[in-house]
């Protein structure tokens, strides 16, 4: 991969995003590819004995992160597509003995850094990944993950903070993998990719249903690996012993093209959100119909126009159909806007509401009752300096920006740079008014 190209991906200089609010959206708005549908099939390239490619992979940190840790395992990688152009074409290879190892350094700054323990465990026959540790989203355990490759016969020990895995053989066997907030997305992603190489059929019972499980089992299956059920709760997964080469092409990113769908309902005008797969967001659209935003839904696109009064609404989010943890934050945003009490009832992270404080120095007037923030909606916002504190939290303070009097300053915005690409500038087009710059305050 060209030094420049990833150096620019990598980007770690302190910026901030000012703001200056009021204006109203209009126009069109192009979605990039997904993020969290990449993720796992970039560690799933670990089991191809032949080179794969990957197409409109998103040029975002995360993705970077990624392709690092791929490289410190001993895996070819290489990068076509500048960082500014919507989507890379990454060529990786893995011939030959890899590393084992992901050390605490790479996991900590994504958590994500997980998946490659499926894989290196399938091809290496053991894996040493450290714990991911505590998130600004709350615990995140990866019990269940250990869970599905113990009883692929894996030997699983924590030892000083890492896991270490091994496997002379996996063989398939039938697990179940929910817990007490529902499917684990990654987990059940970790166990199809071990899976995949293990002799015999391997069936997840609980298994997630996100479109970026089915991604991935599309994936797999290019590389010749059968899969069957991806995107139910049973997921079958014939194993193989050698693993072909694919030429892919990631999909859509649903939580960016509904990122901008709230984004027209906050602050449209009229915004067209192109190239995204509606059929993904159902749960959206319902909310939108109960917030009274008329929106017109497409083969590969949504229309959404703003109106000057919205309807709160009562919302809890749950795993895939259900309203995304990962649309929460930015809903809470545009229910600052609507005219009463709108409640937000978070059912897969319960300690998800950083951004709650943040948005209330915007003006808002949030609380939050255990799982559930109680939303005042229908006062003014006011422009002031925000700090983001993760992903999601970045892109709701963004959105309260767009609509708050004067000018807000968001910092720390490395966050928004791991899941959006380039939003300022995709905002921008669509007549926001939005600068990066270097933040002269350091945090
Ligand atoms: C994925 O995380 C996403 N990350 C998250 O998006 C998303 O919020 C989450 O799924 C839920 O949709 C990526 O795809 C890279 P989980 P994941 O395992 O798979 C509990 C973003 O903003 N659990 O499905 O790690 C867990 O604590 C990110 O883009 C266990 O109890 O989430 C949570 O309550 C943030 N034990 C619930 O399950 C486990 O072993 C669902 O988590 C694993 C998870």
């Amino acid at each position: 991969m060209p030094a420049a190209t990833i150096s620019r991906m990598g980007n770690t200089q302190v910026q901030q995003l000012e703001i200056h609010g009021g204006k109203v959206l209009n126009g069109t708005v192009e979605i990039s590819g997904s993020k969290n549908g990449s993720l796992p099939i970039l560690f799933a390239s670990i089991l191809a004995e032949e080179p794969v490619t990957l197409r409109n992979v998103p040029p975002l940190s995360d993705i970077h992160t990624t392709l690092k840790i791929l490289s410190e395992l001993g895996l070819s990688v290489e990068s076509q597509g500048e960082v500014d152009a919507d989507g890379l074409t990454i060529r990786i290879a893995a011939a030959g003995e890899l590393e084992a190892t992901a050390p605490y350094d790479m996991v900590r700054r994504m958590r994500a850094s997980i998946c490659c323990l499926g894989p290196l465990l399938a091809r290496q026959g053991r894996a040493r990944v450290s714990l991911p540790g505590g998130c600004a989203i709350g615990d995140r355990p990866v019990d269940l993950h250990l869970k599905g490759l113990r009883a692929l016969g894996a030997d699983i020990r924590i030892e000083h903070g890492y896991i270490e895995a091994r496997a002379d053989r996996l063989v398939g066997a039938t697990t179940y993998l929910s817990g007490p907030f529902g499917p684990t997305v990654l987990g059940t992603a970790n166990v199809m990719m071990a899976a995949s190489r293990a002799e015999g059929v391997t069936t997840i019972e609980g298994a997630a249903c996100e479109p970026e499980i089915r991604g991935l089992a599309r994936f797999l299956q290019a590389l010749g690996v059968p899969v069957e059920g991806a995107g139910t709760h049973q997921v079958r997964i014939e194993g193989q012993p050698n693993l072909r080469g694919a030429d892919f092409t990631m999909p859509p990113d649903r939580i960016e093209a509904g990122t901008y769908i709230l984004t027209g309902a906050l602050a449209g005008g009229e915004i067209r959100v192109e190239g995204c797969d509606p059929s993904e967001l159902r749960s959206l659209f319902d909310v939108l119909e109960r917030m009274g935003v008329p929106h017109e839904i497409g083969e590969d696109y949504v229309i959404v126009t703003g109106v000057p009064r919205l309807k709160p609404v009562d919302v809890a989010t749950l795993p895939f159909p259900g309203f995304p943890t990962d649309l929460q934050a930015q809903l809470m945003a545009v229910l600052t806007r609507a005219q009463g009490i709108g409640l937000i009832t978070e059912k897969v992270y319960p300690d998800r509401f950083m951004h709650v404080a943040e948005l209330n120095r915007l003006g808002a007037r949030i609380r939050k009752e255990g799982p559930t923030a109680i939303i005042d909606g229908g006062h003014r916002l006011s422009g002031a300096d925000v700090m983001a504190s993760d992903l999601r939290a970045s892109a709701s303070l963004v959105m309260a920006g767009l609509i708050a009097e004067g000018t807000t300053r968001i910092h720390r915005i490395y966050h928004l740079d791991r899941g959006y690409v380039n939003m300022e500038k995709k905002l921008n087009r669509l007549g926001a008014k939005i600068e990066r710059i270097h933040d002269e305050s350091g945090v």
